[in-house]
């Protein structure tokens, strides 16, 4: 079902040097086949084929839609890696078009979907058949074929057979006991994520790590969001939104 990007200009108007937004910038990723409705009226298919037009007072402009668009529609299951996280991992790592990474668990796939862009090989281990079935979902939606996923318990070190794996990222209950595990798959030189979204939990993991891992650090990535206009400028939010700690290490030969 081929898709079409459409975007609504925000409306304001200025009323004595205050500035009074009538109508919101909005976004939707549409049905280029089907009409589309909004609150300020119909848009028809053939609306979509054009690149702008107006419905009422309010402006849209159509476009295809890019990676990040279709992305941000994947179905989600409870918790998925937030895009603030994925890029901290991948930067801090340094995954690029040789890279095989590794995912446990995978839950609805955000992380291995947006991985797989970047990386030559993604491999994922989930011990849930159902979270299996919606990333499968959600790959196919991205056509990403660059990804083998497995079932499996990554606890379990005699059922995983990778080996020379350049990123393993553990996003487990309790990523402590997947250290075996991951010293197996494992290449010289790669890393080790855990992400935990309690402090103890980071602490258990770094406590846990063998011998032949050296820990390199722990951090958070703390995003906030600025609300800008022209009266205006404040944090959109009062809080960080806390997600999760990383904490990276890489195995060594010994
Ligand atoms: C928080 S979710 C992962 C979300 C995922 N990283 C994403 O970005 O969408 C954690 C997943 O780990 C799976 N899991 C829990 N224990 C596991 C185990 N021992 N082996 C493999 N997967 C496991 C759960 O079923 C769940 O789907």
């Amino acid at each position: 079902m081929a898709k079409k990007l459409l975007l609504k200009k925000e409306r304001k108007v200025q009323v004595k040097n205050r500035e009074i937004v009538l109508s919101k910038f909005e976004k939707h990723l549409v049905d280029e086949n089907k009409d589309f409705s909004t609150s300020y009226g119909k848009i028809t298919k053939k609306d979509l084929k054009k690149t702008t037009f107006k419905v009422g007072k309010e402006e849209f402009f159509v476009m295809k839609p890019f990676f990040i668009d279709s992305y941000k529609q994947l179905k989600r299951l409870a918790q998925i890696i937030t895009l603030k996280d994925i890029s901290a991992i991948i930067a801090n790592t340094g995954i690029n078009n040789k890279s095989k990474v590794l995912e446990s668990g995978v839950g609805s796939g955000a992380f291995i979907c947006f991985t797989a862009t970047i990386a030559k090989k993604v491999i994922g281990y989930e011990i849930n058949k159902k979270h299996l079935e919606v990333a499968k979902e959600n790959l196919k939606k991205l056509s990403l074929k660059n990804v083998e996923l497995k079932k499996a318990d990554f606890y379990d070190t005699n059922k995983i057979k990778e080996k020379d794996v350049d990123v393993v990222l553990l996003d487990l209950p309790e990523t402590w006991k997947a250290i075996k595990t991951t010293e197996k798959v494992l290449k010289t030189g790669g890393f080790v994520v855990s992400y935990n979204p309690n402090i103890s939990q980071a602490q258990k993991f770094v406590n846990s790590l063998s011998e032949k891992f050296l820990y390199e650090k722990t951090v958070e990535i703390i995003e906030r969001e600025w609300t800008v206009k022209e009266t205006v400028l404040r944090p959109k939010t009062k809080d960080f939104g806390h997600t999760a700690f990383l904490s990276f290490a890489r195995k060594i030969k010994i």
